[in-house]
């Protein structure tokens, strides 16, 4: 295919390529090549010390880039490969460090999606990418959002079209004695404990985001995990994550001081907004403000929801609002990946 020895020809002149994936797109670039993996750094914005994952052509693969490789990851990348699975492994002294980050660990995946697993085959190498986004704001899900991100910084981006999961990989941390969940991601906790079964501690496995995470976990993801900080996924103006009662009483205020305000929610967009449109005239001015109230809705399904998200975070950005209300999702297993992203998109507005 052309757009694929396109895509390779660029990668091998120390270009940067977007690359479609079942979680969102990345910003590739030659992971041997410490030149290329620079200007990704650059082009993101994002610091140097924040490692690349590296995506595989399979899993055989993991050993040019691993050393020391537990069972547990065998039986992970055979169950979830290709797929939305990154494991952190110890680093083959053959890795650029620049890729790491300077750390002796490395990240590794094989994404499920054809254009790209394609692209890696036929590269034979590994792709180094993380997110094709600005560092610090909302990932792109299409190749459209990609080039609203990118602009001209990216030489190319090969289009595969919407990603079909849109939240990022779940990452599992595989390179100390006690394995765990670095980011919450569609593979769920027991999925993951379904497959390495009694090799893995369960307590220690999972450490909930950011209330209930423990100090301890929460000090060390931040440090081995960078991207794992809080304001990260974020819209540029002010998110406000509320449970639903307290979204309604902000929403009115918004109305009454004339701000502007837009809604994602479960709950249907309510009638009275709309009757205050019609009366327009006979109410205060402010009341005008509601017909401009855009109103998204999540979907009752979390995988759904997940697919959705980030678009809708973009469409409500762009509508330059005052404020973005959010409500809660349910504090459940299926959600927690959502909540985590929406957690650290409302930071610092909602604590
Ligand atoms: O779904 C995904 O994982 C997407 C697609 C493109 O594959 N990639 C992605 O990359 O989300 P990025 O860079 O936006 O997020 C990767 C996260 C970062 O928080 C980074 O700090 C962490 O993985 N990470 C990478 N290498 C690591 C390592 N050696 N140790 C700990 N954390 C690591
Ligand atoms: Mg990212």
């Amino acid at each position: 295919m052309k757009i694929i020895e396109r895509a390779i020809t660029l990668l091998l002149e120390g270009e940067l390529v977007a690359i479609p994936t079942e979680t969102v797109y990345g910003l590739g670039a030659d992971a041997k090549n410490p030149a290329a993996v620079q200007k990704v750094f650059t082009v993101k914005g994002r610091p140097t010390t924040n490692p690349l994952i590296i995506h595989l052509p399979n899993w055989d693969a993991m050993t040019d880039w691993a050393i020391d490789i537990p069972d547990s990851a065998y039986q992970l990348a055979k169950a979830f490969w290709p797929g939305p699975l990154t494991l952190i492994l110890k680093r083959h002294p053959s890795v650029p460090k620049i890729v790491t980050g300077g750390q002796d660990t490395v990240a590794l995946r094989v994404p499920n999606h054809p254009l790209t697993l394609e692209l890696l085959e036929r590269f034979k190498g590994g792709i180094a990418a993380p997110s094709a986004n600005r560092y610090g704001r909302i990932s792109p899900t299409t190749a459209e959002h990609v080039r609203e991100e990118l602009g001209d910084a990216v030489s190319y981006i090969l289009d595969g079209g919407p990603c079909q999961i849109g939240i990022e990989s779940t990452i599992v941390y595989l390179a100390g004695d006690n394995p765990f969940i670095l980011r919450q991601g569609s593979i769920l906790k027991r999925q993951i404990l379904n497959v390495t079964q009694s090799n893995f501690d369960t307590n220690n496995l999972y450490k909930p985001i950011r209330d209930s995470l423990s100090e301890e976990i929460s000090t060390f993801a931040a440090i081995i995990t960078p991207g794992s900080s809080t304001s990260h996924y974020a819209p540029v103006h002010p998110l406000f994550l509320l449970k639903k009662e307290q979204l309604f009483k902000m929403l009115l205020q918004s109305i009454r001081t004339q701000k502007k305000a837009v809604v994602l929610s479960f709950t249907k967009k309510p009638e009275f907004l709309n009757f205050f449109n019609q009366t327009v005239g006979e109410k205060p001015d402010s009341y005008e403000k509601t017909k401009d109230i855009q109103w998204l809705n999540f979907s009752n399904d979390a995988t759904s929801a997940a697919q959705q998200l980030y678009h809708q975070l973009r469409t409500l950005d762009k509508l330059k609002p005052d404020y973005i209300l959010i409500e809660e999702p349910p504090d459940t297993e299926e959600w927690l990946a959502i909540r985590d992203r929406l957690f650290r998109a409302a930071s610092p507005h909602s604590f």
